[in-house]
C-alpha cells in the first residue's frame, strides 16, 4: 500500500470514509466486512463523525473494529460546531469514545466552522488532549482566511489536519490551501474523492470515460486515482461493499502520463486564483 506522512505518521494514502453507514440493518454485515477487510489489506485510518447517521456510524465502526489492535489504525472523529464549547466537546467526545469502543482518538476535527469563537474551542481541545482522550486535534471545511486566523490564536498553530472536499471538479483547495499546510505542517484530508453518494457532488465527463476505458479502469478508478496522483492528499472514499473497496484498494497502484494529466486538466482546469471552496 503506498503511503503519506499524515499527522506524524507513516500511513495509507487512502482512508476510510464511513458517512452513511450504520443506518441500515439490511447493510450492516457488509458494512462490517468492508472495514475488516480494509484493515486487514493495508488502510490504517478511518473517518467518521458524531454527525453520521446520529452516531450510527461511529457505532458500526466501534463494532468492526473492536478486535483490532488500536495502535496498528488512525481513528478520526468530529464535533458538531454547535458543541464546540469546551463544556461541550467533553460531552460529545466521551459519546463518541463510548460508541466507538476505544479510549482515544487520533485526532478529532471540529467539523466545520460555527459561531463558537475560535479561541474557545481551541481551548477545550487542548484540554482533552491534555487529558488523554485525543491525540491530536483539527478542522474540516476551512480555508485560506480560517486557517490563518486559527494558528494566530494561542495554540491554535496546534492545529494538525484539516480536512476539505478534494475530487476533479472540486479543485480549489490546490491554488492556496494544500501549499499552504504543507508550509505548515498540517496534514490535508480529502473527502469525496467520488463526489459523494450517486456522484451527486461530481458530475463525470466523457472524457473521463473515455480515459478510464483507454486505461482499462473503471470510472470510479480513476477519479481515486487522480486524487491522490501527487502523493499529497490523504483520500477517503466510502465504500459499503467489499468488491467496491477491492476496486479502490487497485486503484491506489494507478499511475497518470503527463499527457494523461494535461487532458484531464483541460476538461477540469486547477484554479489559477483563489476561489471560495465548496463544501458538501
Ligand atoms: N468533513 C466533511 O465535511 C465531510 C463531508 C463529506 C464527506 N466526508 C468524509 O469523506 C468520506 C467520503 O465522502 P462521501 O461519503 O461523501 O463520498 P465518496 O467517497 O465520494 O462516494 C461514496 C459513494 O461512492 C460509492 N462507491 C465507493 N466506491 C465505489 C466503487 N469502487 N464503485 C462504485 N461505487 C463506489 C459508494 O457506494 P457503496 O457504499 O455502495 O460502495 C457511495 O455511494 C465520507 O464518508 C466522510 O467520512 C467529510
Amino acid at each position: 500500500m503506498r503511503q503519506i506522512q499524515f499527522n506524524g505518521q507513516k500511513t495509507s494514502i487512502i482512508g476510510m470514509g464511513t458517512w452513511r453507514i450504520g443506518e441500515s440493518d439490511e447493510k450492516k454485515d457488509s458494512e462490517i466486512d468492508t472495514i475488516r477487510y480494509g484493515l486487514d489489506h493495508g488502510i490504517n485510518v478511518i473517518d467518521t463523525a458524531e454527525m453520521y447517521g446520529e452516531g450510527a456510524s461511529e457505532k458500526l465502526v466501534g463494532e468492526a473494529t473492536k478486535y483490532y489492535d488500536r495502535t496498528k489504525y488512525q481513528l478520526i472523529s468530529k464535533f458538531y460546531p454547535y458543541h464546540a464549547t469546551p463544556e461541550l466537546i467533553k460531552n460529545s467526545l466521551h459519546n463518541s469514545l463510548k460508541r466507538l469502543q476505544t479510549d482515544y482518538l487520533d485526532v478529532y476535527l471540529l467539523h466545520w466552522r460555527g459561531d463558537t469563537p475560535l479561541e474557545e474551542t481551541i481551548s477545550g481541545l487542548e484540554e482533552v488532549k491534555k487529558a488523554g482522550y485525543i491525540k491530536e486535534w483539527g478542522v474540516s471545511n476551512f480555508d485560506i482566511d480560517d486557517l490563518k486566523e486559527l494558528i494566530s490564536l494561542p495554540n491554535g498553530d496546534n492545529c494538525k489536519v484539516n480536512q476539505n472536499l478534494y475530487n476533479i471538479e472540486s479543485r480549489g483547495v490546490e491554488y492556496n490551501v494544500l501549499p499552504w499546510q504543507k508550509e505548515h505542517n498540517i496534514s490535508f484530508m480529502g473527502y469525496s474523492p467520488f463526489g459523494s453518494d450517486k456522484n451527486s457532488y461530481l458530475h463525470p465527463k466523457q472524457i473521463i470515460k473515455e480515459l478510464a476505458d483507454q486505461k482499462n479502469i473503471t470510472v470510479f478508478q480513476l477519479l481515486l486515482a487522480w486524487a491522490i496522483r501527487n502523493n499529497n492528499v490523504l483520500s477517503i472514499p466510502k465504500t459499503s461493499s467489499v468488491e467496491h473497496l477491492k476496486s479502490n484498494l487497485k486503484a491506489v497502484d494507478v499511475s497518470f502520463t503527463n499527457d494523461e494529466l494535461e487532458l484531464l486538466d483541460r476538461f477540469y482546469p486547477a484554479p489559477i486564483h483563489a476561489v471560495p471552496l465548496d463544501t458538501i
